[in-house]
């Protein structure tokens, strides 16, 4: 079976203090998820190396980075290099939220490019994905979709490709409250799979880990998990507070 991911995406909320706290109350609450099982923490970059530490001897836990630059190194002042973040042993780094995508301009092509040095420097890639309200109702998510995949993943080798896990998140269900039925998401997770097993086959598409996010939270993960396609989830503001964040890690398949 493929890995099931509960992720944890901080965003810019929480001081050192508050996020210790979280850290400790999740680690003390589930303090061995069952193998096939992750959860990792896509925490503020200040706070990697500390949430590292806390989950070093827990082999189902894994801290991300929220993103990297899509350059190796040099003068680019407050940026963070995909080399400096795995120096920390940081296992993941989020790559192309929506977020980056509309306040931050980062293309398709760009993203590439941040996809290549996080496998160069062996951190695993949570490509983001998704569609604006504006698409949906046009009709045209599918392929909008499938392009964010072909333009920013589909120069990689299959041995590349399968270390990439996809997080498909409608624009319209982050932070609205607004969650994707679960019948939604599997559809698109289930797209997303074929889009994967036309270029690279089936039992490539296979192996691939697609998590779900928007509005995920205690209340509904179990109904989203549970969908064949969907293999955890990426999750915002539930992922702030621990009875939570529990909850949807106890609802992993
Ligand atoms: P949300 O955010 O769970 O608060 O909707 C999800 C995300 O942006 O990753």
């Amino acid at each position: 079976m493929r890995t099931q991911i509960a992720a944890a995406n901080w965003k810019m909320n929480l001081s050192f203090k508050e996020g210790k706290q979280l850290i400790d109350e999740i680690l003390m609450q589930e303090p061995e998820p069952a193998p096939g099982k992750k959860v990792v923490f896509a925490v503020p970059s200040l706070y990697l190396r500390t949430a590292r530490k806390k989950i070093k001897d827990k082999p189902q836990y894994d801290v991300s980075a929220q993103n990297i630059y899509h350059k190796k190194s040099g003068a680019f002042t407050g940026e963070i290099s995909a080399m400096m973040v795995a120096s920390l042993g940081v296992g993941y780094v989020v790559i192309g939220h929506s977020e980056r995508r509309e306040y931050f301009n980062e293309t398709n092509s760009i993203l590439a490019e941040k996809i290549n040095l996080a496998l160069e420097n062996n951190l695993t890639p949570i490509f983001c994905c998704g569609e604006a309200l504006q698409t949906r109702e046009a009709g045209t998510q599918n392929e909008f979709v499938a392009s964010q995949l072909s333009e920013s993943l589909f120069h990689l080798t299959t041995e590349q490709l399968l270390k990439v896990v996809i997080a498909y998140e409608p624009i319209w269900a982050i932070g609205t409250g607004k969650t994707a039925t679960s019948q939604q998401a599997q559809e698109m997770h289930k797209w997303l799979r074929d889009v994967l097993a036309k270029k690279y086959g089936q039992s490539v598409a296979d192996q691939i880990s697609i998590l779900y996010g928007g509005s995920v939270k205690g209340s509904n993960a179990q109904e989203i998990f549970s969908q064949p396609d969907v293999d955890g989830g990426l999750v915002g503001g539930a992922s702030l507070i621990a009875d939570e964040f529990l909850k949807i890690i106890r609802a992993l398949k």
